[in-house]
């Protein structure tokens, strides 16, 4: 403030001055334009290490440290050029120096005034030396701060990639044992699972023992008494009688083996080693060998029809087990329809399906029957009188699942049967 007005010299004497000058907590220091110091309060004198009264008459750079003075000289100059109240050094750490050539930090605020044309100076000098202390030692403690946060940052770092570990081996583990849980649940359903065939197929066989024993005494007691007729006729020469009895043991056994082999397939089936083997053929001639084949199991007078809409049309199938299936239909069809009555079998071709209908004009199944007729050991409730083990329309049926076809009927009771079969080709 070059306006500023100048202080007058009797303020300066004046005991209020003296006494703020005397008592100041900062150096206080009067330099003329020279730099020649023309006072100095206590204070400033024990900062710089002068003792009392000594310090008035120094130059002014006779605080400074010697590499500094030159550039204070410089300063000086352009300060009296244009005086204005200002804080020195400010963004740089300004260097004082003790008569003993010791260095220390301070803060320096400037103003001035004018006496007699005399352009005094004065420094309100601060030693800042613990104020730096306390800012190195904070700096310190802020770098140690850093360098702490650091380390925690490091150390919650490998903490979380140990944990990290851990949890990947924790899932791991857990994986692992799922695995073996499953892979035991699997064994144990596997045994479970073994367990209820063998006990299945325990119970099928002494029911089949119940019902063999039971099936199996009507043809061998024909077997039996047509022998003993056999011997009798041949004494007597009645060849023709003989002959009613041969073919009367040839039926008995024709059944006894019937029953075998349904007991065998189901065993196999059972097991599952009935094995799919594929091959062509035409219509006619398998169903041809059919008709001869099924002549025995007929009864006098009935007749297998057959009409295949398409003779020479081939298929492709399993042609064991479609004889099994259309063995079983058939063999059942005679059984269940009187001497006479004649069995129809009706083949044709629908978009790539085999369609073949079993017709028979028997007895027919009873209405309340219907839903158990593919149940193993099931017989209908009409068929008492009439020999069977309730095994063969079961087989059929899971005949059919291995060829991937549908078997379904329709039933008139006293009045026939029809069984149809769709199987792919
Ligand atoms: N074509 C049919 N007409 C009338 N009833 C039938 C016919 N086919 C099957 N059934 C009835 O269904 C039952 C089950 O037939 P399935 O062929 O399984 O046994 P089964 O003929 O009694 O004995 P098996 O064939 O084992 O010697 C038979 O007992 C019979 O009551
Ligand atoms: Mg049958």
């Amino acid at each position: 403030m070059p306006d500023k007005k100048p202080l007058e010299i009797s303020f300066v004497s004046s005991d209020t001055f003296r006494e703020i000058f005397q008592t100041s907590a900062e150096g206080i220091i009067m330099v003329d334009s020279t730099g020649k110091i023309l006072l100095a309060n206590p204070v400033s004198e024990k900062m710089f290490g002068y003792s009392k009264d000594t310090l008035v008459g120094h130059k002014l750079e006779d605080l400074l440290p010697e590499r500094l003075r030159g550039m204070h000289l410089g300063f000086r100059k352009q300060f009296n050029e244009q005086p204005s109240p200002r804080r020195m050094g400010i963004g740089r750490d300004l260097q004082a120096r003790r008569l003993d050539g010791s260095e220390f930090p301070v803060e320096i605020s400037l103003s001035y005034t004018r006496m007699n044309d005399q352009l005094l100076s004065m420094a309100f000098i601060t030693n800042i030396s613990q104020r730096k202390v306390a800012e190195v030692a904070l700096r310190k403690s802020e770098e140690q701060l850093i360098e702490y946060a650091g380390e925690l940052e490091k150390k919650v770092q490998s903490r979380t990639e140990a944990l990290n570990l851990l949890v990947n081996k924790l899932e791991q583990a857990n994986t692992d044992l799922q695995h073996e849980i499953m892979v035991r649940q699997q064994a144990e359903e596997g045994m479970r699972m073994a367990l209820e065939k063998e006990r299945e197929l325990n119970e099928l066989k002494s029911k089949f023992v119940s019902i063999a024993s039971h099936e199996f005494r009507t043809p061998l007691s024909a077997i039996l008494s047509s022998t003993s007729l056999i011997k009798q006729y041949r004494d007597r020469t009645e060849f023709e009688k003989i002959d009613k009895h041969i073919d009367r043991i040839k039926f008995s056994v024709q059944h006894l083996t019937a029953i075998l082999n349904d007991f065998l397939s189901l065993g196999k089936l059972e097991e599952g080693r009935i094995e799919i083997v594929k091959e062509s053929m035409t219509f006619v001639s398998f169903f041809n060998e059919i008709q001869e084949e099924v002549k025995p199991i007929l009864k006098e007078d009935q007749h297998l029809v057959i009409d295949i809409h398409e003779p020479n049309d081939t298929f492709f199938t399993d042609a064991k087990v479609l004889r099994s299936i259309l063995f079983n239909l058939i063999s059942n069809a005679s059984k269940y329809s009187e001497r006479g009555n004649n069995i129809t079998l009706d083949i044709q071709k629908v978009d790539e399906k085999i369609i073949i209908q079993v017709k028979d004009e028997g007895i027919g199944i009873p209405q309340a029957d219907v839903k158990h007729i593919f149940d193993r050991f099931f017989r209908a409730s009409n068929s008492s009188t009439i020999q069977g083990t309730g095994l063969g329309l079961n087989i059929v049926k899971r005949y059919v699942d291995l060829l991937e076809g549908t078997i379904t009927f329709t039933s008139d009771e006293g009045r026939g049967s029809t069984f149809i079969i769709t199987l792919p080709i």
